[in-house]
């Protein structure tokens, strides 16, 4: 088969030739955008889940889906790069107001709206200044109290879009990257604006704790937003996943070879469009067999290792890659922080505590509970004993911590 041909997007935000398994997901938000544009009532949309599972990739459909109603959209942002949040929600609202006004005569409208982005924009301590060729609104978004100006602002993103018929959306990605004063705001304007009925929203992604830290950032979190977790893919959407993007292009699967990348892929997406990549580049002919997958399995598994797990290996310093591979030898999760300190060779928690809070700050691990710790990269434990035991970084340096 031709390389360059080659269907399959392993990667990170690479839209797969087809979006497998998350039709309910589509559903459910095609469902929000027209309760929302009609006047009605719909919370919004926080998803949720491992490395890899395809968070990035669904906020790009809903970014398409939402496009086709006649909304305006952010693109997809990630957010938590800015020191202030605030900074991104400024870019975001001027983003939204442009294409309204684009696709609508709302010129006037939206000029004095880009006034209110400004007076925003402008509330910032170390806010950048956007280039908005407009009078400064005064009195609405420039407290520089961040609830009450977030509050100012979507109502105003909201307004506007009220009268486009269709709506806004904010599409915002790696959610878990923002503190808890930050999560607070968002939940506040959210809160705020949702009682008006108007046609704003959010769909906004991010790691397995994200759920628990709005709700730490505010307790009614849990009511004002709806929490859809992205975990794997059934096995039929797994299958599906790996054949159509082949199919689509003349190749087929035997069915046994099928099954057996499921299998192995345990219905991790990445890991799918890995092995599908894989297989196209080294299979002779259609239909690909199990001697192809069995021919390819070292492949996949070192670009694997590469590619998703080392990466995130390498984003740890030297003392946070023993403490994960202290996490690792202890089995299976949860993983408790006490025995892993243990493992670790510290004489009590306090010792890796700053290693374990960096490395959930990277976004590597994740606390299910308190005293409690899990990868947010799925099968990582397993590429750890098998790459980097434990056993090895005593062999590198010999004492405990
Ligand atoms: N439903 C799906 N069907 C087929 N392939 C998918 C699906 N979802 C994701 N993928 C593929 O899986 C990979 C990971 O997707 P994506 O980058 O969206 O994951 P993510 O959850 O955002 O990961 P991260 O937490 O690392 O940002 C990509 O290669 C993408 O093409
Ligand atoms: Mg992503």
């Amino acid at each position: 088969m031709q390389k360059r041909e080659n269907p399959y997007t392993p990667g990170a935000g690479r839209k797969p030739p087809n979006l497998a398994g998350r039709d309910g997901d589509l559903e459910n938000f095609q469902a929000l955008i027209e309760r929302l544009a009609a006047g009605g009532y719909e919370r919004s949309v926080i998803y949720s889940g491992l490395r890899g599972v395809g968070k990035t990739v669904l906020l790009m459909e809903l970014d398409v889906l939402a496009s086709e109603a006649g909304w305006a959209t952010t693109d997809v942002q990630e957010v938590g790069s800015q020191p202030d949040f605030r900074v991104t929600f400024a870019r975001m609202a001027a983003r939204l107001l442009r294409e309204m006004s684009r696709r609508h005569r709302i010129r006037d409208r939206v000029d004095r709206a880009l006034g209110v982005v400004k007076a925003f924009s402008l509330a910032v301590p170390s806010g950048i200044q956007l280039k908005i060729d407009v009078d400064t609104a005064s009195g609405v978004a420039d407290s520089g109290d961040p609830e009450q100006d977030l509050t100012d602002l979507i109502r105003e993103i909201g307004e506007v879009a009220a009268t486009t018929g269709a709506g806004a959306l904010f599409l915002i990605d790696e959610m878990h990257n923002l503190d808890a004063s930050s999560l607070a705001a968002i939940c506040i304007a959210f809160q705020a604006v949702s009682r008006s009925s108007l046609p704003v929203a959010m769909a906004a992604a991010g790691l397995p704790d994200l759920q628990v830290r709005l709700m730490s950032a505010k307790p009614y979190a849990d009511r004002l937003f709806q929490y859809r977790e992205l975990g794997r893919l059934t096995d039929a959407a797994a299958r599906i996943a790996l054949i159509t993007p082949a199919a689509t292009r003349g190749v087929d699967f035997e069915e046994d070879a099928a099954l057996q990348v499921v299998r192995e892929a345990a219905g991790y997406p990445y890991f799918i469009q890995e092995y599908g990549r894989e297989l196209w580049n080294e299979a002779e002919a259609s239909p690909i067999t199990t001697a192809d997958v069995n021919a390819v399995r070292e492949i996949v598994t070192d670009s694997l290792a590469r590619n998703f797990f080392g990466t995130r290996f390498q984003l740890a310093t030297d003392a946070e890659q023993r403490y994960l591979a202290a996490l690792a030898s202890l089995g299976g999760p949860p993983y408790r922080s006490a025995e892993a300190a243990l493992a670790y060779g510290a004489k009590d928690q306090r010792g890796v505590s700053i290693h374990r809070d960096a490395l959930i700050q990277k976004g590597i691990i994740w606390s299910p509970r308190r005293g409690q710790l899990d990868f947010t990269v799925p099968l990582f434990a397993e590429y750890l004993r098998e790459n980097h035991p434990l056993a090895s970084f005593d062999e590198a340096d010999g004492d405990g911590a």
